[in-house]
């Protein structure tokens, strides 16, 4: 069975990829590099010792996505590629619209030419808003803070719309609550360009000494110590949840959507701590203003996917700590290689 992964040099997409190949997926990655790079495929490949094939090609532009499906009889499509930073996507909105909508329209138009109607989307748990209540079910209302969240929704409804049209396509719309971690490894692992958005990243490059402090944004939420509170899961479980989600969509199911989250929520304290244990290093931090736009919790009811799919998160908070750690300390830049080496 041959699986197309988009965006698959990236970081949820890289961890995929690991998870596929050990199931012995053929594997046919699609991406710009625009937020990665080819060294992450070599390390998947290395890790799993098989190969897969890559094609450096944008989804916008159509003609190289036709050359893929040229190449490669394609079973389904696992699509990744996009831009993700909410702060960036406030300020260059029609980037993110153009990025992760023409993109996504680009490639469900090469799927429906070349009859490939099975896809895994990456929507995210920013479509629920600002949640009135917790766990969050599947059922949530939902609603867009910004673009980013709104090029994920508006997704979500065009990929209703197709299959209302046409009942031959399968579509899961998987909605990821906080990735983090990396693979055991410490050869993969997340890896922003300048400075980073999210939580973890920081913490981890505070700990390695490429930051002074963490700004921890308020300390005044209606939380247990007052700090932000989210449902942390490790990228290793998320990717597990797409291999999960694979023989799902092989069985007709329509439209279908997940959350995947642990159900747990950990404060940004809590995080400090875990990161505090597994590194052994002292996290210094300073508590500042609210940020905009933030959320006092958020986190998920898994239990459909647990019930439907047969899957869960298993990993702890331990667990996620000592591999973003692994991952840091191996690669404190990084893919990037430290100065002086070829
Ligand atoms: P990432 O930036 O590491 O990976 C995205 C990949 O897509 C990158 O390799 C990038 O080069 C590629 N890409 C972007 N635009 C492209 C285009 N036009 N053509 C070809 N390739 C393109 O991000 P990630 O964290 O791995 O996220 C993967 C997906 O999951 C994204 O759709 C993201 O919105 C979604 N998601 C991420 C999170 C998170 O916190 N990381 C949470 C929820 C949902
Ligand atoms: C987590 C907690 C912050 C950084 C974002 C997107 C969401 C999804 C996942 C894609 C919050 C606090 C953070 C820092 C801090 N992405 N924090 N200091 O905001 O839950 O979700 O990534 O779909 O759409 O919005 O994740 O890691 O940025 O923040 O105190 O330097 O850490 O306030 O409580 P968030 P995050």
């Amino acid at each position: 069975m041959k699986i197309l992964v988009t965006g698959g040099a990236g970081y949820i997409g890289s961890h995929t990829c690991v998870e596929l190949l050990k199931e012995n997926y053929d594997v046919v990655v699609l991406d710009n590099f625009s937020n990665s790079c080819e060294e992450s495929l070599n390390r998947v490949q290395k890790i799993t010792d098989k190969k897969l094939s890559f094609y450096k090609a944008d989804l916008l532009d159509p003609p190289s996505i036709d050359h893929v499906f040229e190449d490669h009889k394609i079973d389904a499509v696992i699509h990744f590629a996009g831009l993700k930073a909410v702060g960036e996507s406030v300020s260059i909105p029609l980037k993110y619209y153009h990025n992760n909508l023409t993109g996504t329209f680009n490639l469900l138009s090469a799927m429906d030419k070349y009859t490939v109607k099975n896809l895994v989307f990456s929507s995210s748990a920013t479509v629920y808003g600002d949640p009135a209540s917790f766990p969050i079910t599947e059922k949530f209302p939902l609603s867009a803070t910004n673009p980013y969240g709104r090029s994920k929704l508006v997704i979500e409804e065009v990929l209703q719309d197709l299959y209302k049209s046409d009942k031959d396509w399968n579509i899961a719309l998987l909605r990821y609550f906080n990735p983090v971690g990396a693979h055991e490894s410490g050869e993969i692992g997340e890896d922003p360009q300048g400075l980073p958005n999210n939580l973890m990243p920081y913490i981890s490059q505070v700990a390695v000494g490429l930051l002074p402090r963490l700004k921890v944004f308020g300390k005044d939420y209606n939380t247990p110590d007052g700090t932000g509170v989210r449902d942390y899961i490790h990228v290793t479980d998320l990717a597990l949840g797409h291999i999960q989600t694979l023989p799902k969509l092989l069985s007709n199911p329509g439209v279908v959507i997940y959350n995947l989250g642990t159900g747990n929520g950990f404060s940004v304290l809590e995080m400090i701590k875990g990161l505090e244990k597994a590194s052994g290093q002292k996290i210094s931090y300073q508590i500042t203003d609210r940020r905009p736009g933030d959320i006092a919790a958020c986190f998920a009811d898994a239990t459909k996917a647990k019930k439907e799919l047969g899957w869960e998160a298993t990993k702890s908070l331990d667990d996620m700590c000592k591999d973003t750690w692994n991952w840091q300390k191996k690669n404190p830049q990084g893919y990037r290689k430290p100065a002086g080496e070829q």
